[in-house]
């Protein structure tokens, strides 16, 4: 226990405040990983470490003694291999600018040969004796300050500290006249001791260096599809709490292909407590400008527009059905069918609020009439639908669905006369309803991938609303047929 307390005072003196990042940038998507969530991580670490060092194999041991009377005796200590390690305590804690993992009562069992051999003027042949024997260290204390910065938009780990210390090891020989030797084997102790110390700690290192380039190579955009991307560049943090530790990234949607830049009105984030009294590994926190980036770049990209030339119910789209409404048209186009061609005129508005999701879509709809096969625009509606969104998570994905609340319409040009909006306001909000909205749903179901490292699943996640900004509040569970850190 004790050199836990040491490992900790030493990471709280020794990094003093490394030149904490500071960056003049807020993110939109913060993420906070709670107690709970660290110690999931502690765990997942520890685990993998445990894994990595068993099987282990140390460096051969050497000892020559010179002996009075019987001469120069060697002995060699060789094939020493781990093969069980058990941790029953430890502890991850955030530390000023870092992370302290610490172990403690820690059991390594060993196995080895051994073997020895000497050769004396009184005899004229060399003797030897060889054999089996068991290592059993108990009470190993292993300790690991990590600090972690951002580094260009990545998080970067440095290893502060790294020890490894045990108190006593028993050696047991197996065999015959194993007794005998006993005294010799307990002289090679220290070596013993020290090998397993400067091993255990070269592969923590070694460890915590490949989490490291794990990190690096974690990407600084997510790619939903063709369109966009998500920045997940590291702007903020990791901000170290007492128990917590939150890292902000940029969160904004940007074009797959290089593109201009959107900003927004930056907000201002404290390490948060959004998920109330719920106890969840991970708490990450969308602002509404993570949604309304989204929406700019799928509208600069030109892909809001859509034609319709199928509808529930199809006499809908053809003049017949319009004689009486718009006499005009079906004079002019009898029995001719339409296609409604339907463009977003900007991009549509997202606003969270404490109870929902409030989305604005503004369009233009043209309705074509196809003229012995040619498409004849011939007037055209500006449609502003006011919908409710409610958001979901489905698998790692913030995903959502909407519900018509309102719409209204304003008829923009025509050329078979002036009609009012009333006349198709019924038909429009069936039209809405059926064909418009499912349609955004459609888009809407799939969602976008939250920044989750890969291996890692959201479970029992959990959605709240505020002003302006989506809480999802979540366990996380690692599939551990392709967590990466297995090659410790
Ligand atoms: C080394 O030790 C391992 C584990 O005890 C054992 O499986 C292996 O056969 C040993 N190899 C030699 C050459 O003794
Ligand atoms: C950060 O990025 C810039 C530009 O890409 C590069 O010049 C600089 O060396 C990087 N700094 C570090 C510490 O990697
Ligand atoms: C060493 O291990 C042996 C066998 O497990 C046990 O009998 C003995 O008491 C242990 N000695 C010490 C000092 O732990
Ligand atoms: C962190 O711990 C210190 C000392 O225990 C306490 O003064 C401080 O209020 C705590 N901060 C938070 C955010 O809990
Ligand atoms: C991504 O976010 C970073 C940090 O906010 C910013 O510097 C960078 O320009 C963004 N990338 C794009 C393509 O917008
Ligand atoms: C649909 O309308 C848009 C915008 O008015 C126009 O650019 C596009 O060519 C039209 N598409 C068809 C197939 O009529
Ligand atoms: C784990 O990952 C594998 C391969 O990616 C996948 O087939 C499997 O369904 C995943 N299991 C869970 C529980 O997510």
């Amino acid at each position: 226990m004790g050199a836990i307390l040491v490992f900790l005072i030493l990471s709280i003196f020794a990094s003093p405040a490394t030149s904490q990042f500071q960056s003049s940038e807020t993110g939109f998507i913060s993420a906070v990983i709670s107690e709970k969530g660290l110690v999931f991580v502690k765990d997942l670490l520890i685990e993998n470490a445990i894994q990595t060092l068993t099987s282990l194999t140390l460096p051969d041991i050497h000892q020559s003694k010179k002996i009075p009377l019987i001469g120069g005796v060697s002995a060699s200590l060789t094939n020493i291999t781990v093969y069980h390690i058990d941790v029953p305590c430890s502890t991850l804690q955030p530390g000023e600018s870092g992370v302290v993992v610490a172990a403690s009562g820690v059991t390594v069992e060993l196995s080895m040969n051994w073997k020895y051999s000497y050769s004396t003027w009184l005899l004229p042949i060399e003797i030897s004796d060889e054999g089996t024997a068991s290592v059993k260290v108990e009470g190993m204390e292993v300790g690991l300050t990590i600090n972690v910065e951002n580094q260009n938009g990545t998080l970067k780990l440095n290893i502060a500290q790294c020890g490894c210390y045990l108190e006593d090891i028993n050696i047991t020989l197996d065999g015959g006249a194993s007794w005998f030797y006993q005294g010799f084997i307990d002289a090679f102790k220290d070596k013993i001791r020290s090998t397993i110390e400067t091993t255990i700690t070269k592969k923590i290192v070694e460890g915590a260096l490949k989490l490291d380039s794990l990190l690096q190579t974690l990407p600084k955009k997510i790619d939903v599809d063709k369109v966009v991307s998500l920045n997940v560049t590291v702007v903020n943090g990791p901000l170290f709490g007492n128990s917590s530790v939150e890292v902000d990234i940029n969160g904004l949607f940007i074009p797959s292909y290089d593109g201009t830049v959107l900003r927004y009105l930056n907000k201002n984030s404290q390490l948060s407590d959004f998920c109330g009294g719920e106890v969840k590994m991970l708490e990450i926190s969308l602002d509404e400008a993570v949604f309304n980036s989204g929406s700019v770049v799928y509208f600069q990209a030109g892909l809001m527009n859509w034609l319709v030339d199928k509808v529930p119910d199809q006499s809908l789209l053809n003049t017949a059905s319009w004689r009486y409404l718009i006499p005009k048209l079906y004079k002019k186009y009898p029995n001719d069918d339409m296609v409604l061609n339907i463009t977003l005129s900007s991009p549509p508005i997202i606003k969270v609020r404490t109870k929902n999701i409030r989305v604005t879509i503004f369009s233009d709809m043209i309705v074509n009439v196809l003229d012995f096969g040619v498409a004849v625009p011939v007037a055209c509606i500006s449609v502003e639908v006011l919908a409710t969104g409610v958001p979901e998570i489905s698998g790692n994905n913030l995903a959502g669905s909407a519900q018509l609340d309102d719409f209204t319409l304003k008829l923009k040009w025509s050329k078979v006369g002036n009609f009012h909006m009333s006349l198709i306001q019924g038909v429009m909000r069936i039209f809405l309803n059926t064909v418009f909205m499912p349609y955004v749903n459609l888009h809407l179901r799939k969602g976008f991938p939250l920044p989750i490292i890969h291996g890692l699943t959201l479970q029992n996640a959990h959605i709240l609303t505020s002003t302006s900004k989506i809480f999802v509040c979540s366990d996380v569970a690692s599939n551990s047929s392709s967590i990466m850190l297995r090659s410790f």
